[in-house]
């Protein structure tokens, strides 16, 4: 059987893509399938920790998670991590956020205007939970994990702009995920680089979705020993 290394522990996960309205019938988002974090929260389960999963947008209720909080926009899912976060020894940071929303959403739908060109939609940054929750620290001696869904470019590799997020969100792990090309979103297998507070590489994870939660738990298991 699986190790029940988090027998006693409250873990807190979020999962899924935040959505930001633009009107009433229309949003914002992404493509993130929610797959890693409730893999995530499957795990720490199997492992004996208490868990909540906070999920943004998932397909479907996820089954064998613990308690399930639903959610939709940034702000909503801000306001669940942190709630949760006050009795949590670790809080794992899986979903994909919107940097950015909409800064007004009208309570009527948007019509298009026939021979007028479409009104701009003004944006506005959202809060950074995870450098939010690496400040705040909400309990003592708290883990906190993000995730950095990272393509390559010119301006330099994956693990270049994994190394930079790492070092500015000040989580004690960021899993360096290489996207695109069919890699990561949607899709069940993962490839993994674990780094430091500093940046530097502690592990590397290659597998299903399950195997990189499990490496993740190794990881956190051992910082709160
Ligand atoms: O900056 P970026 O969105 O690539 O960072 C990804 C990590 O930061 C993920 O762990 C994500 O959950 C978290 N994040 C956040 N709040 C935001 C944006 C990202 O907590 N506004």
């Amino acid at each position: 059987g699986t190790v029940r290394d988090l027998e006693g522990r409250v873990v807190v996960v979020s999962a899924g893509g935040t959505r930001e309205p633009i009107d009433p019938v229309r949003f914002l988002g992404n493509s993130s399938s929610g797959k890693q974090g409730v893999a995530l929260a499957r795990a720490a389960r199997a492992r004996g920790a208490e868990v909540v999963l906070v999920g943004a947008n998932l397909a479907l209720p996820p089954e064998g998670v613990g308690t399930y909080v639903p959610v939709v926009t940034t702000a909503e899912l801000r306001t669940a991590v942190r709630a949760a976060a006050s009795d949590a020894d670790v809080v794992v940071m899986a979903a994909a956020v919107a940097d950015f929303r909409p800064a007004h959403a009208p309570d009527a739908k948007i019509k298009k205007v026939p021979g007028r060109a479409p009104a701009p939609i003004e944006l506005v940054e959202n809060p950074d939970i995870l450098r939010e929750l690496a400040t705040d620290r909400l309990r003592a001696g708290q883990v906190v994990v993000g995730f950095a869904a990272e393509t390559g470019d010119a301006d330099g590799d994956v693990l270049d702009h994994g190394r930079a997020k790492a070092r500015r969100k000040g989580a004690d792990l960021v899993v360096v995920n290489a996207v695109g090309g069919g890699r990561g979103f949607g899709t069940d297998d993962n490839d993994v680089t674990v780094l430091d507070a500093a940046g530097d590489v502690v592990a590397t994870a290659h597998g299903s979705k399950d195997e990189v939660a499990h490496a993740v738990w190794d990881l956190v298991a051992k910082r709160l020993a």
